[in-house]
């Protein structure tokens, strides 16, 4: 029996369509939203699916572009309101296959899928290809710095990428690099917050033998290492000031010189920095130099936070998913239409990485079949006792919560807990924990939490943690 997917997010189009189709023998489900739509065709297969251009939140267009993104070749026919026509005729030009406006016979619909699933093309929603593109997102925002991206990766534009923690900057600067001209040269990333202050300067530039004490070989920096490709420099903004001073340089002269040596050496990579710090501020607060600034902002990328695109969760949690248990070698887990809905209405403070360590506590917490709500919070069943708010509720203001409430997830850390006595228990035992999975790397594990560097640094202070 043929099966289709309606998402309408009219429920009388929906039920008497439904009703007609059974009639017809075609089996259907339907939904009201794209983001619910996705979550309906990640896991199961469909013969084709009839899509509403005009759905709230995520809209039809960007989801035929998720499934055309996906890889999952099921034809879709788009239904357009009177008067919107040429949006239906965007869609076919960007892969629908037919489309009806409204109000239509179901009769004619009928005529158009057994037409369609006749020319043979079966959908396989259960196993859609991975995206080619590796920055994930059809929101209009993404849609927008994807088209940026494409411009500038032409060009070896120097380029700043800005944005909240776990917004994907990283992923942007890769993307930067794939597009380029030299997508096979390497991609160097260094992650400046995270090398000890003393080292920085050799592991940039390299040094000869002798050079200091220590240097018993001579070795190629970072920058040297890029070759032609790109030099990501993560957390520019952690960069001390004396060597913001021979960055500048560099920059400028396009040349590098190892410690201790006497060639310069042509600079030929692509410099892409991240920061999430408010380096305007710092400029202004003289921590930040400013003819560094300037050289380092040729081109800048905004990164939005995830709150501000929420229809691209369901296609984020998805492809993370796929990939977490693929890492642990498990078969992906269910991902139900509720369980879709309550993590589009949280609010991230952590963004897309919080997203991440949400799906793998439930994946390692889980039933290996579904993720399941409960599997999101703190492990510790007393913890999960004590918790009075719901773990998706209303989305806090502030990425820290109020007092009486407990963390929504690993991400979110409260500063000063006082109306549950363990909560600080916990919070230490989440850092511990990252810490003791990160070897220690107080970045990475504070990466892993959702968290700024700074915070865990002040965290690990006041529980007296060591690492
Ligand atoms: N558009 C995207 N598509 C797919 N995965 C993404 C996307 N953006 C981010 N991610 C995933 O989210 C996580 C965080 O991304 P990333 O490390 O690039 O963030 P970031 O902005 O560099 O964070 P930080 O400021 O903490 O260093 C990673 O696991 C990454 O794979
Ligand atoms: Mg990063």
């Amino acid at each position: 029996m043929m099966r289709v997917l309606i998402v309408d997010d009219e429920r009388n189009i929906r039920l008497s369509l439904q009703k007609y189709l059974i009639l017809e023998h075609i089996d259907s489900e339907s939904v009201e939203s794209g983001e619910r739509a996705i979550a309906y065709l990640a896991q199961e297969s469909f013969d084709a699916v009839i899509i509403d251009l005009k759905l709230p939140g995520m809209n039809g267009q960007a989801l035929l572009e998720w499934i055309q993104h996906q890889g999952i070749s099921v034809p879709v026919i788009m239904i357009s309101a009177h008067g919107h026509i040429p949006d239906a005729v965007q869609a076919l030009q960007a892969g629908a296959k037919d489309y009806l406006v409204k109000p239509f016979d179901p009769a004619e619909l009928v005529i158009k899928l057994r037409s369609l699933v006749e020319d043979g093309e079966k959908v396989s929603g259960n196993s859609p290809v991975p995206g080619k593109n590796g920055l994930i997102g059809v929101a209009p925002v993404m849609e927008r710095l994807s088209a940026q991206i494409d411009k500038l990766a032409a060009t070896d534009v120097t380029v700043l990428l800005t944005g909240e923690s776990g917004t994907g900057k990283e992923v942007a600067a890769r993307e930067i690099h794939r597009r380029s001209a030299h997508p096979d040269e390497p991609f160097v990333a260094v992650n400046i917050g995270g090398i000890h202050e003393g080292l920085i300067e050799s592991e940039l530039f390299g040094h000869e033998k002798g050079a200091f004490t220590g240097a018993l070989t001579r070795k190629q920096g970072l920058f040297e290492l890029a070759g032609k490709g790109c030099l990501f420099l993560d957390e520019i903004g952690e960069m001390p000031l004396p060597l913001q001073v021979k960055l500048l340089r560099v920059l400028q002269e396009r040349k590098i010189r190892r410690l201790g040596g006497l060639k310069d050496i042509p600079l030929s990579a692509r410099i892409v920095s991240a920061t999430n710090r408010d380096l305007e501020a710092m400029v202004r607060e003289g921590r930040f130099r400013e003819d560094l600034y300037y050289r380092i902002n040729v081109f800048r990328i905004e990164l939005p936070p995830l709150r501000e695109r929420r229809e691209d969760i369901p296609l984020l949690a998805d492809h993370l998913l796929r990939n977490l248990s693929s890492r642990m070698g498990r078969p992906k887990p269910n991902l139900g239409p509720e369980v879709v809905e309550k993590l589009c209405s949280y609010s991230y403070p952590g963004n897309i990485r919080e997203l991440e360590n949400i799906l793998e506590r439930a994946l390692i917490y889980g039933d290996g079949r579904n993720i399941r709500p409960e599997d999101w919070g703190f492990p510790d069943p007393k913890a999960v006792e004590k918790r009075e708010a719901p773990p998706f509720g209303e989305p806090p203001e502030n990425p820290c919560l109020s007092s009486t409430q407990v963390p929504q997830s690993p991400g979110v850390i409260t500063q000063e807990s006082t109306a549950l006595g363990s909560l600080e228990e916990i919070e230490r035992e989440a850092i511990r924990e990252a810490l003791a999975r990160c070897q220690g790397n107080r970045t990475k594990a504070a990466k892993e939490l959702g968290i700024s560097r700074k915070t865990i640094l002040n965290k690990i202070r006041t529980y007296g943690l060591s690492c």
